[in-house]
């Protein structure tokens, strides 16, 4: 278990152009990362290569957001979304993050999936942690990680069936960049 009380809340910063990638096996451990993705989150790629993708996951992001990613991805489906991650001084990040199954065309198999993340408009990032608390807070009541994961994508079902809108559809609307 990580501890929470070494998060800065400092935001590490890059640049727009910066695109962050990481590729995993189907089961989610990180199997390739490209320079920029090692040098925002601070680990060398020694210290990624063959560690769960879950490394890096913040607390601040919902168990819902994870559960809905994987659903897509089992689909065959691209994931886009509003991911916010824990570099290793303890700072975050945030990223507009892209996850794609990598599929053999002979099997029809998913061997892999990756992601490419972007710079992520602050102003989205904003709208996006106020939804992610809402989720957060519902998934904290529940007394097992099972049925937080049923609280926390139902209310954010919730949110999206106000709003008229798929969860990719929300995330684009949030920048209009
Ligand atoms: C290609 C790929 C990239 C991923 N990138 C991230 C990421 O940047 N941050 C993150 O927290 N989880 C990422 N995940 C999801 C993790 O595998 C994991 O589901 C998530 O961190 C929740 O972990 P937990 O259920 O152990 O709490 C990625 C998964 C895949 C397949």
């Amino acid at each position: 278990m990580r501890d929470d009380s070494q998060l800065t809340g400092i935001q590490t910063e890059f640049s727009r152009g910066t695109i962050l990638v990481s590729k995993t096996t189907p089961t989610g451990v990180i199997i390739y990362a490209n320079p920029e993705f090692c040098d925002v989150a601070g680990y060398s790629l020694g210290q990624l290569l063959g560690k769960p993708h879950s490394m890096i996951r913040h607390p601040d992001m919902p168990r819902a957001v994870f559960s809905l990613m994987w659903d897509t991805l089992k689909q065959g489906r691209e994931f886009f979304g509003y991911v916010v991650n824990r570099c290793a001084d303890g700072n975050h990040y945030w990223v507009l993050a892209q996850v794609v199954p990598d599929v053999d065309p002979d099997t029809g198999e998913t061997i892999s999936f990756h992601s490419t993340r972007r710079w992520a408009d602050p102003q989205a990032c904003m709208r996006a942690t106020e939804v992610y608390r809402t989720l957060l807070q519902a998934e904290a009541v529940e007394r097992s990680p099972r049925q937080a994961v049923v609280a926390g994508r139902q209310a954010l079902q919730d949110i999206l069936t106000r709003a008229g809108m798929t969860y990719e559809e929300w995330c684009f609307s949030l920048s209009s960049l």
